[in-house]
């Protein structure tokens, strides 16, 4: 929960609770569960209430519900993905293509894989992390068997052409992974008018207890299982699964899903006045072009300002804003998203990711805004 008097722009590391799904949580502490895997009585209440989340989140997203995966993280759904078909495909063949802007946990699973012998072509990006088309469909050869590519960029908001891209992978028949993690509650999602084989979602993006993730796997999609152990997940995934926090995983998207034309509305007003407020800092850069961007993120540098101490600066007033993925914040490494799309180490520190949430208020834009520039402008006259 958010501190009295703080201002918080990081929803992108990870959003609130909803109210739907405290109330659910609460609901729950007292009942006794049983495992989804035991046969007996207990055991199949459990696994029929698996069932119906599995459900729900499908028939939000719009797919099967034996399509869908229940993992640990939006992480361990990148993990599977990348590691399961790439080697689930070997004997096809061992290119992957990816993009240098990608997450974490999508580049460290590539890095992983070159070193089982896999080759990875890593997508060179414009300044603003835009991907070519073509230079896409050129690095395709006969030995590619997947391309694995995000939605929305965690850090820049950005969106990829996803059909597009699934498109271009059909045609050549390669798999197409898409990270969405960013995307519940941004933009509209209906999984088979995409033509993906898979996809990645994460819980604390959109409101439900952080830990766990889903991977929707399309219906026939080779997929070698990467954690070993007992059958569950359609013997693809083992491990018990979080029945409480899958359940309260599912209310979130179902909520997200219903109400995505109120909350773009909210987000859009909000991300036009965040924008309006920024242009109006001396020596400011904001990191987009006039393409498409999802709504609650904007990422913006400074010129000839030190980054710590902005970051300092902006946390002694209690503002929590991100300087890229919040699993890169802490470490003095500029951004490997914003080192990709040309910008100097200095430039890429001196940087902010904001983004914005359900709570946001137009209140703590304007605060946020006026805080931002009275530390810049000091900053920019040489006083720490
Ligand atoms: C685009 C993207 N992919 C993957 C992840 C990892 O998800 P999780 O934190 O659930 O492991 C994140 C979280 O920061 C993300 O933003």
């Amino acid at each position: 929960m958010k501190q009295a008097n703080s201002i918080y722009l990081d929803h992108a590391a990870g959003t609130f609770l909803l109210p739907i799904v405290q109330d659910y949580i609460a609901s729950q502490v007292y009942k006794k569960t049983g495992n989804p895997s035991s046969i007996h009585g207990v055991g199949r209440l459990a696994s029929a209430s698996l069932d119906k989340s599995r459900q729900e989140v499908a028939s939000s997203i719009g797919c099967m519900s034996g399509e869908i995966i229940f993992t640990s993280g939006g992480t361990e759904a990148n993990n599977l993905a990348l590691g399961g078909i790439a080697k689930g495909l070997k004997k096809q063949g061992r290119h992957i293509i990816t993009c240098r802007t990608e997450h974490p946990s999508v580049l460290e699973s590539c890095k992983q894989l070159e070193s089982e012998g896999f080759s990875v072509t890593y997508l060179n990006t414009n300044s603003f992390g835009r991907i070519d088309l073509n230079e896409l469909r050129a690095s395709i050869t006969d030995d590619t068997i997947l391309i694995s590519l995000m939605w929305v960029n965690n850090e820049t908001g950005l969106i990829h052409p996803v059909k597009d891209i699934a498109d271009l992978a059909r045609i050549r028949n390669v798999k197409f992974h898409c990270d969405a993690a960013q995307v519940l509650g941004h933009l509209p999602i209906q999984i088979k008018n995409l033509g993906v084989d898979a996809m990645t979602f994460s819980s604390h993006k959109i409101g439900a207890p952080s830990g766990l993730g889903v991977l929707y796997l399309r219906k026939g999609t080779v997929l070698s299982r990467q954690l070993h152990g007992g059958a569950q997940e359609g013997n693809l995934r083992a491990g018990t699964q979080n029945l409480i926090g899958a359940t309260a995983f599912a209310k979130a998207i179902r909520y997200q899903v219903d109400h995505i034309q109120e909350h773009h509305g909210h987000y859009r007003t909000l991300m036009d006045q965040l924008q309006n407020q920024l242009s109006n800092i001396p020596g400011i850069q904001i990191n987009r072009d006039t393409g498409e961007y999802s709504p609650h993120i904007v990422n913006c540098s400074f010129q000839n300002i030190d980054g710590e101490a902005l970051f300092i600066r902006l946390d002694m007033k209690n503002i929590s804003v991100s300087n890229g993925a919040a699993c890169s914040s802490g470490s003095q490494k500029p951004s490997h998203v914003l080192t990709a799309m040309g910008l100097d180490e200095k430039l890429s520190q001196a940087s902010l990711r904001i983004s914005l949430g359900l709570e946001t208020s137009e209140d703590e834009i304007d605060k946020f805004c006026h805080e931002l520039e009275y530390i810049v402008h000091s900053l920019q006259r040489g006083n720490p």
